[in-house]
């Protein structure tokens, strides 16, 4: 398989979809643990050892939906890299909390900041999203057919979450990355180890609001358009899946640990963090983190690791990112750092 993996790559596009620009975007409203434990039974505490969160923002007002993350992400974006949003030609956003179920919202982000010449698509991959998003991104700039993609990962995890249910209101929150990826002959994307099993359907999902249970007085009354979720058989799941994930990477591209500068891992829990960086024996300085301050923003997590890490990142930087999401989805990418 590895011989396969190594063949492929000798053959691979000469050109490189390198990232050339990262974005963020945090609402400024922020939900503490201590706002939290005025609303549900739980406290500081056990919200910050059971998951290392300690506060996560909220996008409030009337009619704002992941689009406004998206467009002030995307706006970050290309102002810090001098991009002209005219001459970008794919944009895709990877979210599972679209404005609305159609026109995507990657559409709406690309209206708004001034994409013109743009093809765009929402990609749903849950916590995995952005990882998937960047792994179909890499392969039209590959293709020498497309000069500017830009990649996001955007959600509004509060319109999904039951403010009621402590099992799942203090993990989630709200935020968006964008990166830009363009052509560059010796740093960028180099390949992908990505899964999906349905049969995980069942630990995390929303029982309606799609075309299977549509909403109805019956499925608001039930909660039916929460996140549902088995914490624990989650848990389990998402350390299996990324350490099995970034081992498959590292030996596909011949890397040790002592290789490799940066470990991006899907920010859902310190605790997943910690044990997937051991089990793959990972030194924690070379891990990125920043779940204390945002929570799990779902497709956000990666961009904004990226984003808050960008300025200690050094061209030609070994980076692996890795992610496992609702589906289940899961995989992990590696790329080189190209400024
Ligand atoms: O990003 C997508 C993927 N998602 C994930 O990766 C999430 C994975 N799962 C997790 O992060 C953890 O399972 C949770 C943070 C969701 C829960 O942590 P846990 O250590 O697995 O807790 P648990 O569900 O096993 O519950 C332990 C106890 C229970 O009480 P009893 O039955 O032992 O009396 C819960 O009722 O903690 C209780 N509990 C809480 N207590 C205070 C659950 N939530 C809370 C809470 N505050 N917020």
């Amino acid at each position: 398989m590895y011989l396969v993996a190594r063949i492929e790559n000798v053959y691979m596009s000469k050109i490189k979809a390198a990232i050339k620009g990262v974005g963020g975007y945090i609402p400024p409203d922020v939900l503490s643990n201590f706002d939290l434990e005025k609303m549900v039974d739980t406290n500081d505490e056990w919200i910050r050892s059971r998951t290392g969160i300690e506060e996560r923002r909220i996008l409030k007002g009337e009619n704002k939906g992941t689009s406004i993350l998206g467009v002030n992400a995307v706006k970050d974006l290309l102002e810090k890299s001098g991009c002209n949003p005219e001459e970008v030609d794919l944009l895709i956003c990877a979210t599972v909390t679209p404005d609305v179920l159609f026109p995507d919202t990657a559409n709406i982000i690309a209206y708004k900041s001034g994409m013109k010449n743009a093809f765009t698509f929402d990609l749903t991959a849950a916590c995995s999203g952005f990882l998937y998003a960047l792994t179909t991104g890499a392969k039209f700039i590959e293709s020498e057919l497309h000069k500017k993609v830009v990649i996001v990962g955007a959600d509004k995890m509060s319109s999904i979450i039951d403010y009621e249910d402590r099992s799942t209101c203090i993990i989630f929150g709200d935020g968006a990355g964008a990166v830009l990826l363009e052509a560059d002959e010796e740093h960028g994307y180099h390949n992908s180890f990505m899964r999906s099993d349905g049969s995980g359907q069942e630990h995390l999902f929303m029982v309606a609001g799609g075309s299977a249970k549509p909403a109805s007085y019956e499925t608001i009354d039930n909660k039916e358009h929460y996140v549902r979720q088995n914490g624990r058989v989650v848990f389990k799941a998402a350390v299996s899946g990324m350490t099995d994930a970034v081992n498959k990477v590292m030996k596909m591209n011949d890397l040790s640990v002592e290789d490799v500068d940066w470990l991006v891992p899907h920010q859902a829990n310190v605790r997943i963090i910690d044990t997937v960086g051991k089990m793959l024996d990972f030194p924690k300085e070379k891990v990125m983190m920043n779940i204390q301050k945002y929570g799990n923003t779902t497709a956000g997590t990666l961009p904004l690791c990226l984003w808050d890490y960008e300025s200690r990142l050094k061209k030609g930087d070994k980076i692996i990112l890795t992610a496992f999401g609702g589906g289940f989805t899961w995989g992990a990418s590696y790329l080189t750092w190209a400024y």
